[in-house]
């Protein structure tokens, strides 16, 4: 019996790298984690690379330190991406079929993404993602998989993000120049949103809202599909930043604060307990009211879900989302589900987690933190990633991302 391969998934998320490795058993195609962490990361800033050595440092300290608890080298790599720099729309691609039998073939299919993915770019930009949204035959519409179907006329909806080069190069090489291989690379709400969203939601109309440190991702699904997505460049570091202001403490406890004792909605301060707050030196401690915390963090939070309010105003998807999911860090804070109906409209807003039955782990690796390591995961796996492994040697002028130019169930990577 072949032995299970490895699989991991990098998130490259503000100021850390988190990374789940499971087994995937492909005669059995299930998955198991089997070990997952997160470092801080200094070169990393809102999912952009400041500093290359910092990065690679920390990728050799992190992918080294699970490959040893695995006790064997990861197989394939997959990172999710973040950032401002990032962009997604939709397009739309055609593709004649002028041959006699008229059978529409997997290449016919990959000319029509082509053609939709022939658009201007902006200077120094280039495609991370391309996901088909589905086809239509000679005007048919909601066709899944036209393979094998006949036609004249071969249609696709797709959904493109775009990203800096530049940024994508310096990631590239501070992952690789410890000697690691990229398998693809995920703009990291696509995969997200196939893990913790249900199709239920994603059908009636589902927001999903990724509540990162310095990033906030923004996805909106209509009738199943990704129709919008955005990163906005202010997370909930800036929660942090406003505690450790007002209260004359360091960030560390500052952000200690927050998550064991802050709350941003009223109804959650259950009891008027006291919160220890160290001095700035560390040498005295002070106790506040815990309706202060509330009182710091509140406004914040509100002014966060107005950011995602004006994005999704923008969108011109607004009527849309019926539902919506929170996820991420910051969707751990209690009250934040209350401030998404109130401020974004919507009739019912839940924490999501990765779906439990996609893929079996301890636990804590179900934590948010985890989720968009775990989704790339569980995505590339679910997508038909066979094996190709042992680590390749650093290249200096290999290209910079692997392109295994093939077809991941809806998703063509990085318009190979
Ligand atoms: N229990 C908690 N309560 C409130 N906030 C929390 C809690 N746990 C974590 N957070 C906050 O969530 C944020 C980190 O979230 P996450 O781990 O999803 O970020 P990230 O992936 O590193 O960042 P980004 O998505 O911006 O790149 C931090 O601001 C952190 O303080
Ligand atoms: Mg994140």
């Amino acid at each position: 019996m072949a032995k299970p391969t490895l699989i991991a998934g990098l998130d490259v998320g503000s100021g850390k790298l988190t990374c789940i490795a499971a087994a995937h058993d492909t005669e059995t195609n299930t998955l198991k984690v089997l070990a997952g962490r997160s470092v801080p990361c200094r070169g990393i800033r809102g999912g952009m690379v400041s500093d290359i050595r910092e990065t690679s440092a920390a990728v050799t300290h992190l992918l080294g330190s699970i490959e040893r608890e695995c006790n064997r080298n990861i197989g394939n790599l997959f990172v999710g991406v973040r950032g401002a720099h990032l962009e997604s729309f939709s397009n739309h691609g055609t593709y004649n079929i002028s041959r006699m039998d008229k059978e529409i073939t997997q290449d016919d299919m990959d000319l029509a993404v082509e053609n939709a993915k022939a658009m201007p770019l902006k200077n120094d930009n280039e495609i991370v993602n391309v996901i088909t949204q589905g086809f239509s035959i000679d005007k048919q519409r909601g066709i899944t998989n036209p393979e094998g179907m006949e036609g004249s006329l071969l249609e696709v909806d797709v959904h493109i993000t775009t990203g800096s080069s530049t940024h994508m190069n310096n990631l590239a090489k501070a992952i690789q120049r410890p000697g690691y291989k990229i398998d693809d690379t995920f703009y990291g709400l696509v995969p997200l949103g196939e893990c913790v969203l249900s199709q239920e939601e994603k059908d009636i109309g589902a927001l999903i809202l990724d509540l990162g440190g310095e990033t906030m991702s923004v996805g909106i699904y209509i009738d199943g599909i990704l129709k919008f997505s955005r990163d906005i460049p202010y997370g909930c570091d800036l929660i942090t930043g406003d505690l450790s202001r007002v209260l004359h403490t360091s960030r560390a406890n500052a952000k200690e604060i927050k998550e064991k004792y802050g709350v941003s909605f009223p109804t959650f301060l259950d009891e008027e307990g006291e919160v220890p707050v160290p001095s700035l030196d560390g040498r005295s401690t002070h106790n506040i009211k815990k309706s202060y915390v509330l009182d710091i963090i509140q406004p914040r939070v509100e002014e966060l879900i107005e950011q995602v309010a004006h994005c999704v105003e923008a969108s011109g998807y607004k009527n849309f989302p019926v539902v919506g999911v929170v996820t991420g860090g910051g969707s751990l804070m209690p009250g934040i589900t209350e401030h998404c109906v109130n401020i974004l409209g919507l009739k019912e807003v839940r924490r999501g987690i990765v779906q439990r039955d996609l893929i079996t782990s301890e636990d804590a690796f179900f934590d948010p933190q985890f989720s968009t390591a775990m989704s790339l995961v569980i995505y590339a796996a679910g997508s038909g990633v066979q094996e190709v492994y042992g680590r390749p040697t650093y290249e200096n002028n290999s290209s910079l991302f692997g392109k295994i130019g093939k077809w991941f169930k809806n998703v063509d990577i990085f318009g190979g």
